[in-house]
This record gives C-alpha cells, sequence and structure tokens, in this order.
C-alpha cells in the first residue's frame, strides 16, 4: 500500500505536466490498452459477422408461416439453408433474400425497395442532446431495413463515430485520412468520390460511409468558405451532403444519417439532404428544455439556409421517445405532454429502455444481431418487440412516402 507521502508524491509529479502533456498522455494510454482490449474482444483480423436465422426468424422476416419457409427449403429452386446438428434449419440473410425474391416473383409486394418514379429516402435522426439515443436508433433502424430487404446506406457523421464501431469498423483503427464523409464534402482539391468512401458491412443489405474525428475539419473550413464571395451557390456548405448523396442515388432504396449532437454544420447539412427527420427525444425534463433550445435554434439557422437557397421540403418530420421506462411516472407526465402538444409528429411507439439493447451494445451488437438464447427470453421478447414497432412504424412511413399502403 502507498504511504500517504508516496501519494502525494505521485500527484506532484503528475501536476509537473502542463494540462496538454497530461491529456496527450492520457490518450496514448488509453488508445493502447483499447487496442488490447479489442484484440481480447473480437481477436485479431477477426471481421464481424451476422448470425444465422432460424426458420420461425426468417419467416417473420419474409412476413409468411415458419412451415412455408421449411417447404421452400425442401423444395430447392435456388433456396438454400443449413441444418444444424439437431435437425433446425438456419438460413443466413442472404438465404432469406433468396427466398425473398423467389416470393417476389409472383407477389411483387413481398420486394419492400423502391418501385420506378420513388425517390431515395434520407432520413436523418437528430439532436442536440448528446445520449438522447440516435446512434441506438439510427443503427437498429438501418438493420430492421436491411433484414426486410431494403438497401440501405448508413451514413456517421458524428466525427465520435460511434455508429461506425457498432458496424464494425473501430473508428481509431480501421477508418484512415480522407475515408469518411468529410472527403467527399470538403473544400478543397483532395476531395474525392463519395462512392470511394462507401463500405460492404458484414450485414448483407448495409452499406456505410464511416466517420472519424476528421468530419471536425468541415466545421472548420466552412465559415472561411462561406466568406468567399467567388464560391459556386451550388456547392454551399448546406448543399455538400446531398450532393454527395445524389451520385449513389441509384443503389440505395434508404440513407440513415446518424447526426452528431452539436447544432453545426454538418447537421444543418444533414437536414437539408434529407428527405425526413427523426428527433429522438430520451423522456426527462432537462432533455426536453434543451429540445426547445434545439428546436429554436434549427429553426433560426434553417431559415437562413433556407434564404439562402436550401431545399427544406420533406415527406415527414417524428419525435422519437428513447428509453423510455414505463413504471416512471414522471416519464409517462413528459410523453403525454409532448404529445398533446405535437400530436401525430410524436412516434406512438417509443424505444423502451431494455438491457437487452445496453447488453448487446457492450459488444458492439445491436439486439437483432443478439441471438435470444444469449441472453434472458423475455428481456430479449421484450426489447425486440419495442424496436420492431419503432422502427416497423417509420417503414410505414417510407412507404407512405412512396404512396403505398
Ligand atoms: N433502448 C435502450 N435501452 C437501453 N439502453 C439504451 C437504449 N437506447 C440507448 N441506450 C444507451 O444509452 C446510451 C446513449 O445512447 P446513444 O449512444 O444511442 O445516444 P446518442 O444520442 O447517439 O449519443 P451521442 O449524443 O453521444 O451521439 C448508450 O450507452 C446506449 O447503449
Ligand atoms: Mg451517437
Amino acid at each position: 500500500m502507498l504511504t500517504k507521502a508516496a501519494i502525494v508524491e505521485k500527484a506532484r509529479k503528475t501536476n509537473d505536466r502542463s494540462i496538454d502533456e497530461t491529456i496527450a498522455h492520457d490518450a496514448s494510454v488509453l488508445s493502447g490498452q483499447l487496442q488490447i482490449l479489442f484484440e481480447k474482444l473480437f481477436s485479431p483480423n477477426a471481421q464481424k459477422e451476422l448470425r444465422r436465422f432460424s426458420s420461425a426468424e426468417a419467416a417473420r422476416l419474409l412476413g409468411v408461416t415458419d412451415s412455408y419457409v421449411r417447404h421452400l427449403a425442401t423444395q430447392g429452386d435456388g433456396v438454400t439453408s443449413e441444418k444444424t446438428t439437431g435437425g433446425r434449419r438456419t438460413f443466413s440473410l442472404e438465404e432469406v433474400n433468396t427466398i425473398r425474391s423467389h416470393l417476389g416473383r409472383t407477389k411483387p409486394s413481398y420486394l419492400p425497395g423502391r418501385r420506378e418514379g420513388d425517390h431515395l429516402q434520407v432520413i436523418a435522426v437528430t439532436n442536440f442532446k448528446g445520449g438522447s439515443g440516435k446512434t441506438t436508433s439510427s443503427v437498429h433502424l438501418a438493420q430492421y431495413l436491411a433484414l426486410r430487404g431494403y438497401r440501405v446506406l448508413a451514413v456517421d457523421l458524428d466525427p465520435q463515430a460511434s455508429m461506425s464501431a457498432m458496424l464494425g469498423f473501430q473508428p481509431e483503427f480501421d477508418v484512415g485520412e480522407n475515408e469518411t464523409l468529410y472527403g467527399a464534402i470538403r473544400y478543397d482539391g483532395s476531395r474525392r468520390n463519395v462512392a470511394d468512401v462507401v463500405r460492404k458491412t458484414y450485414f448483407t443489405g448495409l452499406d456505410l460511409i464511416p466517420g472519424n474525428l476528421e468530419l471536425h475539419e468541415f466545421e472548420h473550413d466552412t465559415p472561411t468558405a462561406l466568406a468567399d464571395s467567388s464560391r459556386n451557390e451550388n456547392e454551399m456548405f448546406f448543399m455538400r451532403v446531398g450532393n454527395a448523396l445524389q451520385s449513389l442515388e441509384g443503389n440505395y432504396d434508404v440513407v440513415v444519417i446518424d447526426c452528431p449532437p452539436t447544432l453545426g454544420f454538418l447537421t444543418l447539412s444533414a437536414l437539408c439532404a434529407a428527405t425526413s427527420v427523426l428527433i429522438t427525444v430520451h423522456p426527462q425534463m432537462l432533455d426536453v428544455a434543451s429540445m426547445n433550445q434545439f428546436l429554436a435554434m434549427t429553426s433560426d439557422l434553417l431559415s437562413v439556409v433556407k434564404e439562402a437557397g436550401g431545399n427544406l421540403q420533406y415527406d415527414w418530420m417524428r419525435y422519437l421517445i428513447t428509453r423510455y421506462e414505463p413504471n416512471d411516472g414522471p416519464q409517462a407526465q413528459i410523453v403525454a405532454f409532448l404529445r398533446s402538444l405535437f400530436g401525430e409528429r410524436v412516434l406512438t411507439s417509443m424505444m423502451v429502455k431494455s438491457t437487452a439493447v445496453s447488453d448487446a451494445g457492450l459488444s458492439k451488437q445491436t439486439i437483432y444481431e443478439a441471438g435470444r438464447e444469449t441472453m434472458h427470453r423475455q428481456t430479449y421478447d421484450r426489447g425486440v418487440e419495442s424496436m420492431d414497432s419503432v422502427n416497423g412504424e417509420v417503414d410505414q412511413l417510407i412507404r407512405s412516402a412512396w404512396s403505398r399502403t
């Protein structure tokens, strides 16, 4: 055990450093230890891999019965599956999609993606309140849609890059310079084609434009660019995210953008690129009070953008209640209050606080990736049910924007 004198001496030594040196030291120690931790958690070079689905799960994803899925699997006709040692059939997401195409040949409604004339849906998930559930909502929504056969692009606009980490890329180790969306929206000569920063993920049907700290640069560069009157108006900061996504238009049905917890140029540019907006709200008084500021500031800033020629037409905007605790009276009151103010703009379904979501999050997984057998069944079922009903409601909004029933 350290003596008191030794502790004082240790503290003095620490304070000998200036604050920048202390922070630099801590960053380097943390980075080294994180690398070791990640290597332990995910063995070296291990890529994340999507699990296989039981026939009951495949049936639910397809909207048919379990026995019909098993029947199709025995018929061949291009439909493949694997059998476990217990004799149960399992399906990869590719195999589920093969069945989906098979079903779609006779009934197109099994194929949910865009049809001729349908526009690309770009959903910005935002709120400048940190920890309001943006990333959790974005990743679960993107995966939910990919599981149901949409072609999805996830865009991580947050320099903290939690979405990228959830989707298998460690921002510190796997994402290099000019490999985020910044590369495709920057103002200088190093700008590159957006297609070059898109990555496939281990999750079939889900691509990612990852993030890392370099996204911050956009916030620094934009004021300088704004001061330069010779700039082309079509290249104003608020057009950049939309313009970049435009060139990928044909490859996807839905884009989900995870915004940073700030109301800067990145968020404003994402809002201008968006066809729909999801504002995540944790129903606590302090969060709702800060949401009030978020709304007032966003509307002020967007009205300036609109005057400068920004396109602010959108299909829908919804508030999503996150981390809801059904037994918490004050939370229920806040939700009732928001519903009375905003009516249908508050999604009917709420994302309940679930240990299944946070437990899966510990190993950078969503509840959709973690299998039911990995946790307490009831907890898992309640978590999935809540996520599914939220995402199902968003799915309905997407379809109605394409005038489908
Ligand atoms: N439904 C849920 N049940 C349990 N925990 C949740 C749920 N949703 C989010 N969390 C946890 O709450 C924390 C904050 O969520 P999240 O990272 O999604 O918020 P965020 O708005 O993206 O945060 P930031 O502003 O830092 O980007 C995370 O630790 C996440 O695991
Ligand atoms: Mg986040």
